[in-house]
């Protein structure tokens, strides 16, 4: 398969911007989570030591990239033992029914964003319910909440969130499977296993941003003038898309939409036309090849994340891998979901968000209209 190579060390160190140093650190960020999480996770300490009642049900509420990090969290909880999840877009809480029974997982970056805390304000929340998934453990949040978790992605500066989102990715789906342990959902060797996939996501994250910088350049030449994308998923992959539309508007001011990729026919697939940049994220069980080839035969420009024969070939040559960015381990509820599912896919989008930035003379650091927290509702 394709490897990384030493030499984009270099490349990501002559990044004159916040945002390509913060992008290229992702691989380390991850490494060192995991070597401060996973002695943890399936003996159930890490949920253990929390001191967090039982729970039954769990609803992760953020905004922005920490409320898509909360839908993979949340997936997370229910593959690895069946839970009840829900994700709630924190400025939406108003109208959300919870039972006493829910743990409130609140992810936010900053912990200081006005709308989750809020949100903590309006949720009926039983007592002592509430876990704070952050990057500031002297923040507003991790103060009111009543058990803290750090995500350690260490002081991040560009506005768009990218290596403070897979380590909430990473840190949520190793509390979800500690959690499943501490109850006696999922065996101590079950959960062996998934750390052990885990522990390869520095290598897979590494691998992607060595391939990305080799293939998004000439994207980014072939969509310069488009003024509209698509991303498309299924499963854990929608998430993803959802994430790489977040960057790509962020960045570029472009208009960018994300959808389940079996939705494209009922609706905005009007949006297709000659040249029109439709991303997808592959899965292993092939169930988008009848939406790339609509697309594909309407002109669109596809631009496919996934394994061999991707204009992005992230995921590496092993059947193996591959299958793990789609429909793999049956967790108890039945679902398909392999602990976090493609995470490298997000790199790619990052990176194409990032150039095709940089191409337009964006201010990758400091888009315009945004700021990195949002002390207001
Ligand atoms: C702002 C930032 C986003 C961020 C969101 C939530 O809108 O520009 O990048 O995802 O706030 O921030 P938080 O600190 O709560 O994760």
């Amino acid at each position: 398969g394709l490897s990384w190579s030493s030499s984009f060390l270099s490349l990501a160190a002559d990044d004159p911007d916040f945002m390509g140093r913060e992008i290229a650190e992702q691989p380390e960020t991850v490494e060192r989570i995991l070597s401060e999480l996973a002695p943890r996770v399936s003996t159930g300490d890490l949920w253990r030591e929390l001191g967090l009642p039982h729970f039954r049900r769990v609803a992760v509420l953020g905004c922005g990239t920490s409320l898509n990090a909360g839908r993979i969290i949340a997936h997370a909880f229910g593959a690895f033992g069946a839970i009840v999840n829900t994700a709630v877009t924190a400025s939406e809480a108003g109208a959300v029914v919870l039972d006493a029974e829910t743990l409130v997982i609140a992810a936010s970056q900053s912990g200081e964003t006005a709308d989750v805390l809020r949100a903590l304000d309006e949720l009926q929340t039983g007592r002592g319910r509430v876990l704070a998934l952050t990057n500031s453990m002297h923040s507003t949040l991790a103060r009111r909440a009543d058990g803290v978790l750090n995500c350690s992605a260490g002081p991040e500066i560009g506005v768009a969130a990218t290596k403070t989102f897979v380590a909430q990715v990473v840190t949520g789906v190793c509390l979800a499977l500690s959690a499943m342990v501490a109850r006696g959902t999922i065996l101590r060797a079950q959960a062996d296993a998934i750390v052990d996939d885990l522990r390869r996501t520095p290598d897979r994250l590494e691998n992607a941003i060595a391939v990305s910088r080799q293939w998004v350049p000439d994207i980014v030449e072939s969509v310069r003038d488009a003024q509209g994308f698509l991303f498309l998923g299924r499963g854990a992959g929608v998430v993803y898309a959802a994430e790489g539309a977040l960057k790509l508007k962020e960045l570029t001011y472009r208009w960018a939409e994300h959808y389940p990729a079996g939705e494209l026919k009922h609706g905005p697939l009007a949006l297709v036309e000659e040249g029109t940049p439709v991303v997808v994220i592959e899965s292993a069980d092939g169930r988008l090849s009848a939406n790339v080839a609509e697309v594909r035969s309407r002109g669109g420009r596809v631009i496919s994340i996934g394994g061999p024969g991707s204009s992005i070939p992230v995921v590496d040559g092993h059947p193996e891998a591959f299958a793990r960015s789609g429909r793999v381990s049956q967790g108890r509820g039945g679902n398909t979901f392999a602990a976090c599912g493609p995470l490298e896919s997000v790199v790619p989008m990052q990176i194409l968000a990032r150039e095709l930035a940089i191409a337009l003379g964006r201010d990758v650091d400091k888009p315009r209209n945004l700021a990195k927290s949002v002390t207001v509702e």
